[in-house]
């Protein structure tokens, strides 16, 4: 398995070479409303939206179960890795709401390894079943909750060299 910083690399050409996918696709297109203004925290967002999108298009392509697979598996891993990466930033802010954030972080985290363990019991609906589920929570979270770390980050007068080792590996 790949490190995070080559997944994110590999996430990142993923995104920039995103096209406007075909119709019927569920494609989530970058937007600047999503941007938080953290750019450790941004560039993951659109790592894990850019998995989220290269899962829809391998599932629309009819790509076989361990091509859909991998990506799946990628897709949950980097969502459980950045949840850790955003709580220690948290951490370092004093971000009042840490607490709260991290139970919504823990549900979902939840729920996508209970598709996770449904896809490899064989399920055939739990790709669709977690592309329902991050299509719908991805941005509401990231709009809703994420964007609240921005104004921490800047009240912690922490420069971003500093900040750097929290959200990396
Ligand atoms: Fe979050
Ligand atoms: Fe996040």
């Amino acid at each position: 398995m790949a490190g995070l910083r080559d997944l994110f690399q590999e996430g990142r050409r993923g995104f920039f070479q995103q096209g406007a996918g075909a119709p019927g696709m569920s494609l989530i297109r970058w937007q600047d409303t999503f941007t938080i203004g953290v750019a450790d925290i941004d560039a993951d967002h659109q790592v894990l939206i850019s998995l989220l999108n290269q899962l829809s298009e391998t599932r629309e392509e009819g790509q076989s179960r361990d091509v859909v697979g991998s990506v799946f598996n990628v897709l949950i891993e980097y969502t459980i890795k950045h949840f850790a990466r955003e709580e220690r930033l948290m951490e370092l802010c004093g971000f009042s709401g840490l607490a709260e954030h991290r139970q919504q972080h823990q549900r979902i985290a939840e729920r996508v390894q209970k598709y996770q363990r449904q896809y490899e019991a064989g399920c055939h609906t739990a790709v669709d079943e977690l592309l329902d589920f991050l299509n719908n929570w991805l941005v509401e979270h990231i709009i809703g909750e994420d964007t609240h770390i921005r104004s921490w980050v800047e009240g912690a007068c922490i420069a971003p060299r500093e900040l750097a080792p929290a959200v990396q590996e």
